[in-house]
């Protein structure tokens, strides 16, 4: 990404070309819902194999300078079930702890979260309140309407976390115009609930899960028990996520339904705090082989005040943030790496009765693993692809090509015959019936040649092949290189050498 573009755009061409569209469009949407269009589908499943792939099929070798120097570290995969026993959210904290707090507006009706807002404070008894990332003219005009100084040098900026609740009185709330609507402070729990079975009440209340983590705990002990990994080992999932989030918004970045890619990576408490830097480094490595890199990605390690609901003194996390054009010149987080300790393994021992710990049989020692979890965002991480891939150029009819890996682009080539004539469609056809085999490749017969072009850089093919005169006297394509645009000709028994050459995963 050269330029910060406008997400406007980029949301555009993602319904424009089919990669993500409003769940229940023809409804008027479902706030903090999408869905993945026959492009968007097969660019997830791309980043979703190759963290697969990553983690699972070619896990990455030990630590330099450690005991496991040189070998395979062994990750296993698992699926687990998004609706589990309640218990499970009572042990991980969930039902207790998974909550923001959130500020009403009486008048309005309307809910903020608290620590989204933010004050302009002075020895005025009037101060206003507005969202975070609200743009400094806007809240000029409105300090003006509101018959006040709309010079913000005047004032103070404090979020309103940091108010107490007693001078909330003074505070006009976002949307409205008289001070005293905001009510106190007050949890609001963000997992979803449902019933099962018949009857719809308390007894039978379940939850979508709010993070793909749990479900590996509860298996701890089935896989220790069904497999021959014992500690230091992990175990991998990918799978869809629930949180009732307060405040959906900047497209996919934050929904309701979402999907993760974690890892829980079990191991002696002695040699957690190795794991922790390595994971920390695999994982960053890895965004950057698919091109998340440079000044667009940054790892931040969390304040003290950010502890989640499962830490506790001495654990760390740190996160793998991306320059998204929302947060510009700021950064999101795209993935974080907990050290969680023994918090989950022992809760589910302490809530289930089952013994979740190890007993090494040529120590003798038993323990309860420590956990490191690398926990990334499949979604979010499709979301920073596409930003990053977005890449404006005038010189080109379409204005604008994605400049994905080839590893992860939805289509790896396009096979275009000059015209739609027999002469040029049949040969066209047959290249693309002998390449699908192998390769997601579109076979695009209609309209000439530079829409056709147009269309293959909008979705960031990189490679498109096209078959003309000279194909039938010489037996050669040629082939265009998306970002160069610059043209080759190749023989055509070596179209499937060049792409598998080329499209090799990084990851
Ligand atoms: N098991 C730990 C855990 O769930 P998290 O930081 O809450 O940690 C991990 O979530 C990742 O999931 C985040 O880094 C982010 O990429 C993604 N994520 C979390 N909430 C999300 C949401 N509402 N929408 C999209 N992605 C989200």
């Amino acid at each position: 990404m050269s330029d910060p573009v406008d997400m406007k755009d980029i949301v555009a061409l993602c319904k424009r070309r089919g990669f993500v569209f409003a769940a229940s469009d023809i409804y008027g949407g479902l706030n903090g819902f999408w869905d993945y269009g026959p492009l968007g589908v097969e660019l997830k499943n791309n980043l979703r194999d190759l963290w697969w792939k990553s983690m699972v099929t070619t896990p990455p070798l030990g630590p330099t300078d450690s005991l496991y120097e040189g070998q395979p570290v062994s990750i296993v995969g698992l699926d687990s079930s998004i609706i589990q026993n309640p218990k499970t959210w009572e042990a991980s904290g969930h039902l207790g702890g998974f909550s923001d707090p959130m500020v009403d507006c009486k008048e309005t009706k309307k809910r903020y979260r608290q620590d989204h807002l933010v004050v302009l404070t002075s020895d005025q008894d009037k101060w206003v309140a507005f969202h975070e990332e609200e743009e400094d003219s806007a809240i000029e005009k409105r300090l003006k309407k509101l018959g006040l100084s709309g010079d913000l040098a005047k004032y103070e900026r404090v979020n309103l976390t940091a108010i107490a609740v007693g001078d909330y009185a003074k505070i006009v709330a976002p949307d409205t115009k008289d001070i005293g609507t905001l009510t106190e402070p007050k949890e609001f729990n963000l997992m979803f609930h449902t019933f099962v079975g018949a009857t719809a009440d308390e007894d039978n209340k379940a939850y979508l899960r709010p993070e793909t983590a749990q479900g590996i705990f509860l298996n701890f002990k089935n896989v220790m028990d069904s497999t021959r990994v014992r500690p230091p080992f992990g175990i991998a999932q990918i799978g869809k996520a629930y949180r009732n989030e307060v405040t959906p918004r900047n497209f996919i970045f934050r929904s309701r339904e979402f999907e993760q890619m974690e890892m829980e990576w079990f191991c002696h408490p002695d040699e957690a705090e190795m794991w922790h830097k390595f994971w920390i480094e695999e994982r960053k490595n890895w965004w950057e082989s698919l091109g998340i890199k440079g000044d667009n990605v940054i790892l931040r390690p969390h304040d003290a005040d950010e502890l989640a609901h499962y830490a506790t003194e001495g654990m760390g996390t740190s996160d793998i943030e991306y320059k998204f054009p929302f947060t510009a010149p700021g950064y999101g987080e795209l993935e974080g790496i907990a050290h969680r300790c023994d918090f989950d393994l022992k809760a589910h021992t302490e809530h289930s009765g089952q013994k979740l710990d190890y007993l090494d049989q040529v120590t003798n020692e038993r323990y309860t693993p420590h956990v490191i979890e690398p926990a990334a965002g499949l979604t979010r991480g499709v979301l920073a692809l596409i930003c990053e891939a977005y890449t404006v150029d005038e010189n080109r009819p379409s204005g604008v090509y994605l400049n994905f890996h080839p590893s992860l682009a939805p289509k790896k080539a396009a096979i275009l015959p000059l015209t739609a004539k027999e002469e040029h469609a049949k040969p066209a056809t047959q290249l693309y019936l002998a390449l699908r085999e192998e390769f997601a490749v579109d076979l695009d017969i209609k309209q000439n040649i530079g829409k056709r072009y147009a269309r293959q850089d909008e979705i960031g093919t990189p490679y498109c092949f096209t078959i003309d005169n000279e194909t039938l006297e010489s037996g050669t394509v040629t082939v265009r290189d998306r970002n160069t645009m610059a043209q080759e000709r190749i023989q055509l028994d070596e179209v499937a050498d060049y792409l598998r050459e080329r499209i090799k995963p990084v990851g």
